[in-house]
């Protein structure tokens, strides 16, 4: 594919959507509808985010050189929006901590897998982000999508949820051009290998740590042994079930011609965008502070 027929959509413009969440309210250490599996797998998930996301944008950073100008445009954007996602996803987990959590052995499962990471080439490490934000992209989907997922929870951290759903979204095309732009010259068999094996890996590699670090937490709350198995796995597999409610957009990665945009869902960023702009608090903390 080259850099001119991408079907990230031509009028797409990555609007970073500086908010701030939970730093006036107090936030319950169950946050999540006062449930073990459902607060202990969000605050998983946000514990990698801060150095997460800053190393999807040093992966992409390191291809940003050169690319054509829209998608030049576009990293500038991605790097706005995760940076400020690190922002609010630090001072989320500092609010974890102090309602009592300990996420350092979750930190440090981060750090240990970015530490083998980094020691790749860049293009392993593109490839790596490439496929993580796909990932993203569609558990943020399905977060938007169905309500479910947030039903319960505090409102103004599952807003926090939503807006970084939204925007993991809007630039979801982001890595995955960079990718394109960085293998330029492999074969499209080539391609297809590497990413395949890649997104094979990091998935693996998701689950498993996820799940530890959930476990890890609801350990933290006393709920252990098959009671935290049987809670966990039934939240992420059944109802809700969004691991499982992924699974057909995780396919489709490997179908040929698979791009991100090749499903437009901007129906949900225009049903988010709306929404925020009557949301009562974070918003107009914003503007004030502005
Ligand atoms: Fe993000
Ligand atoms: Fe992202």
């Amino acid at each position: 594919m080259s850099a001119t027929t991408l079907p990230t959509p031509k009028n797409l413009t990555i609007t970073p959507r500086d908010r701030r969440f939970g730093r006036e309210t107090p936030v319950p250490r169950l946050w999540h509808g006062g449930r073990f599996e459902a607060t202990a797998i969000y605050n998983a998930l946000s514990t990698t985010f801060p150095v997460g996301e800053a190393y999807f944008v040093e992966s992409v950073r390191a291809f940003a050189k050169g690319t054509p100008p829209k998608l030049a445009e576009e990293i500038k954007g991605f790097t706005t929006q995760e940076v400020i996602h690190s922002r609010e996803h630090a001072a989320f987990n500092r609010r974890a901590t102090e309602s009592g959590y300990d996420l350092s052995k979750l930190e440090q499962r981060v750090e240990e897998r970015l530490a083998v990471a980094r020691a790749r080439a860049p293009v392993a490490n593109v490839a790596a982000t490439m496929a993580l934000e796909h990932f993203t992209a569609i558990l943020a989907h399905q977060l938007l999508a169905d309500p479910n997922h947030l039903d319960g929870a505090e409102p103004e951290t599952a807003e926090l949820w939503r807006w970084h759903a939204c925007e993991e979204i809007e630039h979801k095309g982001v890595a995955y051009d960079t990718w394109l732009w960085a293998t330029r010259d492999w074969s499209r068999w080539k391609r297809w290998k590497v990413k395949a094996k890649v997104m094979l890996y990091v998935t693996r590699n998701f689950l498993v740590d996820r799940t530890t670090g959930a476990l890890e937490l609801m350990r933290q709350d006393g709920v252990t042994g098959p009671r935290a198995w049987r809670l966990l796995l039934w939240y992420l597999w059944v109802r809700p079930g969004m691991f499982r409610k992924i699974a057909g957009a995780w396919l489709k990665f490997f179908m040929p011609g698979f791009h991100p945009w090749n499903e437009d869902d901007r129906h949900l960023l225009a049903r988010y965008d709306a929404s925020a702009k009557d949301a009562p608090e974070p918003k107009r903390k914003v503007r004030r502070a502005a």
